[in-house]
This record gives C-alpha cells, structure tokens and sequence, in this order.
C-alpha cells in the first residue's frame, strides 16, 4: 500500500477496524503512516479512547455505520436492540433544530472531529445528510450525547473473525 503512495497511485493510505494497539504498531514501522482508521462509530459506540489514542498519533478517525446502519441483513440485527435514529433525545433535538434525527448524529461526530461516511441509494437522504453544517449543537447537548450509556456494536467482528489472533 505504501508504494501506492511512492507511485503516485494513491495520496494517502488508510486502514479499518484497527485497534489501538494496531495502529500504534503500523504508525512505528511505517514510511507513510495511514491518515485514517475507520471503525464503527455512533453515539452507542463512540470510540473515545480510540479516538483519542489516534488523535495522538495524528491519524484521524473515520465513523462508519454513523447512524446505526438501519438496512443491515435482518439476520444482523438483534430483536430489542437500540435503534440510533429512534433515540428519544436525538429525536428531541432534531425538532428542536428543525433538522432530521439522521443529520443530528452525524453533526454529534462531526462536532467530535470525526469523519463520517453515511451511506444512503436515496437522492433525498443523500443531499440531506450534507445538510450538517448551517448548524451546531450546544456544549449542552454535546455532553448530553457524551453521557449516553447505551453501548452498542452493530457489527460485531470479533464473533466474524473470533479465532483470529489480530481480529479486530
Ligand atoms: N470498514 C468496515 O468494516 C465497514 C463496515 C460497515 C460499513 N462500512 C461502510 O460504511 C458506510 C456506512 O455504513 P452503513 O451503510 O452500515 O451505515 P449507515 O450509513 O449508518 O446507514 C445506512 C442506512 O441508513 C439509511 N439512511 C441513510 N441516510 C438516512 C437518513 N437521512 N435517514 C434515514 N435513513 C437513512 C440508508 O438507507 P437508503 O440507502 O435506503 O437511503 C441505509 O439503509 C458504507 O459505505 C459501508 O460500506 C464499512
């Protein structure tokens, strides 16, 4: 990957599910670091130590799933699991603000210096979820997000590569 970037093929490398102690150890042995990590990330998975780990290491953090990936195979999704989009304060807020629960959680990250990726087929959604930045939360409600205790994985890697001695 790293000669992709000698050769012009690329500008810039970047990894996924890494973990701390991954990207610290490619960051060491590396002649281009990667610039992102891209991992799961949404308010019932913020990945604050992560996060912080490589902001560090001037990597910056890339969320994808940012609104809960509510169109993953059913067979992923868990009966009673919390939906990112139906959260009571997001939904809250969103009113408050005139703007979409959608649109709140990816503001929520983007406040947070976190890249975000949310994917939508729908023409709307899309030029929605670009509509981010006429607006900001408050310190208020930034905490009010950062205190949330819900946890929760929509993807769960360790259970696809469970007897993987680097699984994410
Ligand atoms: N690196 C990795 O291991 C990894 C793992 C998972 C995902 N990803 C990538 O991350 C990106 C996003 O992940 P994701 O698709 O799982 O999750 P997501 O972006 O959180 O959710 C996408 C789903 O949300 C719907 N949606 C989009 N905008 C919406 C809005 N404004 N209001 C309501 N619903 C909306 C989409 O529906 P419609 O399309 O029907 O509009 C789609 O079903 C994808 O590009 C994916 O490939 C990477």
């Amino acid at each position: 990957m790293e000669e992709l970037v000698v050769f012009g093929l690329t500008k810039s490398v970047g990894v996924s599910n890494f973990s701390i102690s991954q990207i610290e150890r490619i960051c060491k042995m590396a002649k281009h670091k990667p610039v992102t990590n891209q991992v799961e990330c949404l308010i019932y998975c913020p990945q604050k130590e992560l996060f912080d780990g490589c902001k560090k290491l001037e990597v910056t953090l890339t969320a994808y799933s940012p609104i809960g990936s509510p169109g993953r195979p059913e067979n992923l999704k868990e009966a009673d699991e919390p939906v990112a989009l139906e959260d009571p304060f997001i939904q809250r807020i969103a009113k408050k603000y005139g703007k979409t629960p959608a649109q709140i959680l990816l503001r929520n990250l983007i406040q947070r210096g976190i890249i975000v990726t949310p994917k939508s087929v729908t023409p709307e959604r899309i030029r929605g979820n670009f509509q981010v930045f006429d607006f900001s939360l408050s310190k208020g409600e930034m905490g009010y997000i950062d205190q949330i205790t819900i946890q929760r994985r929509y993807f769960d890697m360790s259970a696809m590569f469970k007897d993987h001695p680097e699984r994410p």
